[in-house]
């Protein structure tokens, strides 16, 4: 310590070290080993690879995704062959299972009670190499350990100069940036997030053999638990069913603050495409959380599920045909995202836009006075973030102008997206 640091309150550079604990054994962490080779011994299969982390035991079961099958080690074989019946991260070893299951290179290993997230869209953070920058839906190459996957760019979120920590400014070549992006590959993938695990969460991303940048994953888009799924084609069409209806199916999304006024809008709209002998139906905030998304609270991940489960329901009515009309604060850009992907060409946002002092003078529940008074935790606006959208189909200004005329201006809309002469022939 020194005079000439009198703001320094912190600890000395010393005490600093000694407070560093040891990385934690990766031995303990859950297991995670990718598959390099199988090698073939008339009907034997033997697996081999590097265990990442955790451990690999004779008589436990693990899962092999994406696949998700299990099946039990039978045998743990090295060279030279030692009587241990187990090894772990860090050890190159091959194994046997009790069972004829299809592994093949680039295959993640894992217990079966915890297994990476099987997805074809996740989000990742890359430290770009080349100078040009990555280009809108190109096609790229992911390498992560010994697994390739040809995957699209579905979009950047954000180039971060890591000099100054400041966005890179448009034109700028992004060499030695940060770029955040979503990727999405036609084929299901195994991922650990950088949460989850570090090693396994690793990549490099290559244009033509070239190494563009190497990564991180930070979110993983869960695609199905399940495996060897053939969805099915209805045989009714979209034309038919508008045919019959009189109008396109569509998703009216809208989002805003708490008392913004979705709700109210969406039922009085529900009301008057009602009279107008539209198959409309509101799905409302308040409403699904008391059922279908009871089992959800207001922390990030629950919200994120919420809005992920309203937007496939969405999706599902606009298939069936019907003017689905949502109203959840919905407060986080990438979950509206992940709702408009379930239905691509039938989503509309909606900003219903009032500000928070506007909001919070009409709390019509009282539910912003409890918020300010410590009542409820993570409320929107007051104790957790509320993202505005930022290319919105429509801004419904609620602040500035009577329900009836916001009513009218969203009717016109609806009417004119869901018009049946819209619909391409199928
Ligand atoms: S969202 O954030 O997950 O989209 P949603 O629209 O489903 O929220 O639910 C919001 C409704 O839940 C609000 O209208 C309000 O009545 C109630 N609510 C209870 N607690 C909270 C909270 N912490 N934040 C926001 N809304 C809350």
């Amino acid at each position: 310590r020194s005079d000439e640091l009198p703001w320094y309150q912190g600890p000395t550079l010393l005490t600093a070290l000694s407070q560093f604990s040891p990385a934690p054994d990766s031995a303990d962490a859950p297991l995670r080993m990718r598959i390099q080779d199988v090698y073939r011994r008339e009907t034997q299969r033997t697996f081999v690879g590097r265990i990442d982390s955790g451990r690999l035991m004779v008589g436990e079961n693990v899962a092999i995704s994406p696949a998700r099958v299990t099946a039990r080690v039978s045998s743990i074989e090295r060279w030279p062959q030692e009587d241990r019946p187990f090894a772990q991260a860090g050890e190159a070893v091959g194994f046997t299972l009790d069972q004829p299951v299809f592994v093949e290179r680039g295959d993640l290993v894992s217990d079966a009670t915890d297994l990476p997230p099987s997805a074809r869209s996740f989000r990742a953070l890359f430290f770009w190499l080349a100078e040009e920058p990555p280009r809108d839906e190109e096609s790229l190459v992911l390498k992560f350990g010994p697994t390739e996957a040809r995957v699209h760019l579905d979009a950047v979120h954000g180039i971060t100069d890591t000099r100054n920590l400041q966005k890179l400014a448009a034109g700028e070549s992004p060499q030695y940036s940060v770029v955040d992006v979503t990727l999405r590959s036609d084929a299901l993938l195994a991922l650990d997030t950088r949460e989850a695990n570090a090693l396994t969460s690793r990549c490099v991303l290559l244009r033509d053999d070239e190494v563009l940048a190497a990564g991180i994953v930070t979110e993983v888009h869960s695609g199905p638990r399940a495996s060897n799924l053939h969805p099915h084609r209805h045989l009714v069409s979209a034309t038919e069913r508008a045919e019959r209806h009189g109008h396109a199916g569509a998703v009216v999304w809208m989002t805003g603050l708490s008392s913004s006024g979705k709700s109210t809008l969406a039922l009085a709209l529900e009301r008057r495409l009602f009279a107008r002998g539209n198959l409309v139906y509101v799905l409302d905030g308040d409403n699904i959380r008391s059922g279908l998304n009871s089992d959800l609270g207001f922390a990030l991940e629950d919200r994120t599920e919420n809005i992920r489960r309203v937007g496939e329901v969405a999706a599902l009515f606009a298939d069936a045909g019907a003017i689905v009309i949502t109203a959840f604060i919905s407060p986080f850009a990438a979950d509206r995202a992940t709702a408009r992907r379930a239905a691509p060409t039938a989503f509309h946002e909606v900003y219903v836009k009032a500000s928070l002092d506007a909001c919070e003078a009409r709390d019509p529940n009282g539910l912003y006075r409890r918020a300010r008074a410590g009542e409820i935790a993570e409320f929107t606006g007051i104790s957790s973030p509320y993202e505005p959208p930022n290319a919105p189909e429509l801004v419904i200004d609620t602040e500035h102008n009577t329900p009836e005329a916001c009513v009218e201006r969203l009717l016109d809309y609806v009417v004119r997206v869901t018009a049946a002469q819209n619909l391409q022939k199928v």
